[in-house]
């Protein structure tokens, strides 16, 4: 098991939506690392927040779309929907304490591939657009942010 290095090909030129994706990347490394400790309780716990984490910024993506009137809104709303319940099981299968570090990787192992894919096929559909609309519209960027993230930094 690696540690995953965010490669530059994976940037969409929307420094607020690759800086968010290059931290779920830094939470799936933390995942990797307490697979490699053994360590179940942080194994739980980095999951959680990698989730949470993850909801939040596919909430923050979904409303750039939809400000940006990206046509496939419902599509993309139904792809992330569909990956969240993935996650939900995924945990729920975690807490059900049958060989938790095969679970975990498993899930790590699903997580980064999605990842991946999603940004490559799916996000990179609506760059234009949403690049366009950000331009005119970097105050409600903030406020966005703080509403979903609770801060406008939304890496930390
Ligand atoms: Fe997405």
């Amino acid at each position: 098991m690696e540690i995953t290095e965010w490669t530059q090909d994976l940037n969409l030129g929307i420094e607020i939506i690759d800086s968010q994706h290059r931290r779920i990347v830094d939470y799936i490394n933390d995942l990797t690392h307490a697979i490699i400790a053994e360590n179940q309780a942080e194994v739980a716990d980095v999951l959680e927040r990698l989730r949470d984490y993850t909801f939040d910024h596919f909430a923050f993506e979904e409303q750039l779309m939809k400000k940006a009137g990206y046509e496939l809104l419902e599509a993309h709303q139904a792809v992330h929907r569909r990956f969240e319940e993935k996650v939900v099981r995924m945990q729920h299968e975690l807490q059900s304490g049958r060989d938790p570090f095969g679970i975990a990787r498993r899930v790590r192992t699903a997580l980064l591939a999605w990842l991946i894919q999603h940004i490559r096929h799916e996000d990179v559909d609506y760059v234009p657009l949403v690049k366009k609309s950000l331009k005119s519209n970097e105050s409600w960027i903030e406020s966005t942010l703080t509403r979903i993230f609770g801060s406008s930094s939304a890496t930390s």
